[in-house]
């Protein structure tokens, strides 16, 4: 069985289902709200589990987020590498549109009490070939690339928030990335999807990347490849979680020795029910609904 380390945001999400995102200017009430846990560190963990995978998750909640810890716990994860901040945990504040759709403000919270001695202490855990998924709502990023890629460690991250540091993390030291069609752009440095692949390959020589394109589908790229997956097409009740339902569906199946275009296929019908159901963490399938996924194949047509 594959062992990862999510060294990830936890998050308490705040949902508001709203008739459309709020404007400039504009007040508008919601037709309700409900609190779940979340955070794509999270988020991804649980997805990762349901795979299959063995997961360790490290980070850093508040005296709040015990709710967060205990989900995890109930969901496979480990979470001894969890360290408790005087502060309050991260919480993220959700707006659910009438399609489905979402828009996301985060505070980080504990989540950026990230110190270096949790990174030590995380990674003496894992042995040269093991992976650690990484996501950019947590502190002290580079430094855990770094010392996770000189250990011989795979590096699977998910650029999201795209932030201006970015720029000076070490980026060549990434196995695979995981982007949306933001992230594709921001790190290809082009909006048109079909060059995106190449435009990625000659950035970043030594990765491969995963591209999800919301409900067009999704691209596994790599150096001498493109496996291309439609969707499952679902009711849209709440796409919160969706990328974070692929990522983890798909890195835990492949580090287990999946290939990778039965790994796309279960991890994009996995991706299908987290849409039809509301909430991140709670919407997330298990490997079995997954791959009894009851809505039909839209095959990829982007490029
Ligand atoms: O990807 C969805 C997640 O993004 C939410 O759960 C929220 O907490 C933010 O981290």
């Amino acid at each position: 069985m594959a062992r990862i380390l999510n060294f990830g945001s936890l998050n308490i999400d705040y949902v508001y289902h709203v008739d459309h995102f709020v404007a400039p200017g504009e007040t508008i009430s919601s037709f309700s709200r409900e609190v779940n846990c979340g955070g794509k560190g999270l988020n991804q963990s649980i997805a990762l589990a349901a795979s299959g995978a063995t997961v360790l998750h490290a980070g850093k909640i508040g005296p709040d987020g015990k709710i967060l810890t205990d989900l995890l716990e109930s969901s496979g994860v480990s979470t001894a590498l969890v360290d408790i901040s005087g502060g309050p945990s991260g919480h993220a504040i959700i707006q659910v549109d009438k399609n489905g759709q979402n828009s996301i403000i985060l505070f980080s919270g504990a989540n950026h009490e990230i110190l270096p001695e949790m990174i030590t202490c995380a990674l003496d855990h894992l042995e040269p070939g093991d992976t650690i998924v990484l996501q950019n709502e947590i502190s002290r990023i580079p430094e855990i690339m770094s010392l996770a890629s000189a250990l011989g460690i795979r590096i699977v991250f998910n650029p999201s928030p795209i932030t201006p540091e970015m720029e000076d993390y070490p980026l060549e030291l990434v196995s695979m990335f995981v982007l949306n069609e933001i992230e594709g752009e921001a790190l290809s440095g082009t909006s048109d999807f079909s060059a995106m692949p190449d435009a990625l390959r000659e950035r970043f020589p030594g990765a491969t990347f995963l591209l999800t394109f919301g409900s067009r589908g999704s691209v596994y790229v790599t150096s001498d490849r493109i496996i291309k997956y439609g969707i499952h097409k679902a009711p849209v009740v709440d796409t919160t979680a969706a990328g974070d339902t692929i990522l983890g569906f798909f890195t835990g199946l492949t580090a287990g020795g999946t290939d990778p275009e039965k790994a796309l296929e279960i991890a994009t019908k996995a991706a299908a029910i987290t849409v039809s159901r509301k909430g991140a963490a709670p919407s997330i399938p298990t490997l079995e609904e997954a791959e009894a996924c009851p809505f039909p194949y839209v095959p990829f047509d982007l490029f």
